[in-house]
């Protein structure tokens, strides 16, 4: 197996989605957190490949698709299209939608299945148990709720199952995943998930079963056609598929030269068992090196409480976008949450923390400073050395190390983190153009002060737009616009990235006498309509 990766490469997966409904909030918010590391990656100059996509096997697709009267691939082809969709308006960046009914892909599976066999690790056996259909799980009697309900599922009844099956020998990899969680220690995070899966592992891994009877919407188990690949096996695959570039033949070989292993897993807490216990076991008895990190995100609840169809409470991430927009969506999720535990969607929040943050703090201060620079600078930016400013001046005070610390939080995946560290230059920015009151300065003829303090919210705000990028692409690419520069954060490919991030990066290179823009509200405030609340 030759697995190359340059470390200046990126790799990362959001997980592939169950395709038997319309996408939903919670699928949207692994998506952005994963569009905004891509991005912050992108930034910092690597070659980044971002692979999304669907999970279009198993009983529940299949079910569903009968209940539509719809052949399965027809179900398939039209929700995968619903999440292309929603991925536009969320101003997604992924590289490679990676479709498990994908012809390539049946081939990757097979070889895999073929390694794993040939391995010794797949034998025959008679499985019986509850399986909940929308988890496509098999789970323990103890677990279940209410007399026979999924826990997850509530009011999905788990199904009896007493079937001849192929199983994986998982429990043969029990002492290898422990050194692989002990020798790396950020395999799984954030450390509450992985202290979960320590616990569950250390109770003793038990062999799972990897294919299904009487169940046609699947991959072939390849010496024995009778049976279909269980769905989870086969969908952890798709993440390898989508790595062999479209020209290439769909081989392990091809799949895992460049980008593996994969530098990042993002999932929710849900599916972190599958991910973090299943998945490395079965890449190692392929002879693969395991993902660097699975990171469990929380789940998302509504105005306080769990989210679902039959309570009737769903977010719908399409009217959410059309009614406030992409950035506003992707920071309220990003910032309001602390990434890796639960959070909630609350529309009247959501209103104060867009308003307060991007409307007030961010596009006032813009605004505000924009004119007063065309009044007393000839709409130029300053002509300030940075390197002229004191040390003490409270903007660069914070401006200097900000990149340290915005950029420390985006490896942490703590976006919320991030957005408060660049908050806090640009509430820091307000009250510094208030103290110094720069309409004063220019009446007592302090043309020099009156530059300076223009100079420095200028690039403040400049600083707190590039930082914010990944999370606000298109606010950030007006600001940038405003000021001057013609980088749009959304065509990556127009700018060197690596010599951009070098420069960008820092305080102070905003350069004097640069053009600057006319000054347009960036970010307009947010209302709370009246009627159809969200
Ligand atoms: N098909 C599998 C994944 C296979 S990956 C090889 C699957 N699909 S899913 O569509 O059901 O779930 C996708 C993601 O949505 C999961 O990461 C899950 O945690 C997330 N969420 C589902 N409901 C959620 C919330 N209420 N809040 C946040 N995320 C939630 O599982």
């Amino acid at each position: 197996m030759t697995e190359q990766k340059s470390n200046n490469t990126f790799s990362l997966t959001t997980p592939l989605y169950y395709v038997n409904d319309v996408p939903h909030i919670g699928s949207a918010y692994t998506t952005m957190a994963a569009d905004a590391i891509a991005r912050f990656q992108r930034l910092q100059g690597k070659e980044v490949l971002f692979i999304t996509g669907t999970d279009e096997h198993g009983q529940k697709i299949q079910r569903t698709a009968e209940e539509k009267g719809l052949s399965p691939q027809e179900q398939c082809d039209k929700v995968a299209a619903s999440f292309d969709n929603l991925w536009q308006k969320l101003n997604i960046q992924y590289d490679r939608f990676s479709r498990t009914t994908a012809e390539r892909h049946e081939a990757i599976v097979k070889e895999f299945f073929q390694r794993v066999w040939e391995n010794d690790d797949i034998y025959l056996a008679q499985k019986q148990g509850w399986y909940c259909v929308s988890c496509e799980e098999f789970k323990e009697e103890r677990e279940l709720v209410n007399d026979g309900y999924c826990p997850i599922h509530i009011n999905k009844k788990a199904e009896w199952r007493d079937e001849e099956n192929y199983f994986f020998r998982l429990s043969k990899y029990q002492s290898k995943l422990e050194s692989l969680y002990e020798n790396h220690p950020d395999f799984i995070q954030p450390s509450s998930r992985r202290k979960e899966v320590l616990n569950f592992v250390k109770q003793g891994l038990q062999d799972f079963s990897i294919s299904r009877v009487n169940l046609d919407w699947g991959i072939e188990v390849p010496p024995d056609p009778k049976h279909t690949i269980y769905v989870w096996f086969d969908a952890l695959l798709g993440y390898v598929t989508a790595l062999v570039d479209p020209e290439q033949d769909p081989t392990l070989e091809n799949a895992l030269s460049r980008w593996w292993p994969m530098n990042l897993h993002l999932i929710g807490k849900d599916i972190l068992r599958f991910h973090a216990v299943y998945w490395p076991a079965m890449l190692m008895s392929a002879g693969v090196t395991p993902p660097k990190k699975v990171f469990g995100h929380g789940f998302l609840t509504k105005d306080g409480q769990k989210m679902g169809k039959s309570l009737g409470n769903t977010l719908d991430p399409i009217a959410l976008l059309d009614r406030y927009g992409a950035d506003a969506v992707r920071y309220y999720f990003l910032r309001e949450i602390e990434f890796g535990q639960d959070g909630d969607f609350n529309e009247t929040r959501f209103v104060n923390v867009l308003n307060a943050d991007l409307a007030n703090d961010f596009g006032n201060l813009l605004n505000r400073t924009l004119k007063m620079a065309k009044k007393y600078c000839g709409n130029q930016v300053p002509n300030v050395k940075a390197k002229d400013i004191p040390a003490d001046n409270p903007l660069k005070a914070i401006g200097v190390d900000l990149n340290d610390r915005v950029t420390e939080a985006y490896h942490n995946l703590s976006f919320s983190q991030a957005c408060k560290a660049i908050i806090n230059l640009v509430s820091t920015s307000n009250k510094y153009i208030d103290e110094q009151a720069p309409w004063s300065l220019y009446k007592q003829g302090e043309q020099t002060q009156v530059e300076i303090v223009l100079y420095s919210i200028l690039e403040s705000i400049r600083l707190s737009a590039y930082l914010l990028s990944p999370i606000t692409p298109t606010l950030s690419t007006e600001i940038y616009q405003q000021l001057g520069f013609t980088i749009d954060f959304n065509q990556p490919s127009c700018f060197n990235q690596e010599t951009f991030f070098k420069t960008h990066q820092s305080w102070g290179i905003l350069p004097p006498l640069q053009a600057l823009g006319e000054a347009k509200p960036v970010f307009l405030r947010l209302e709370l309509p009246e009627e159809n609340p969200l």
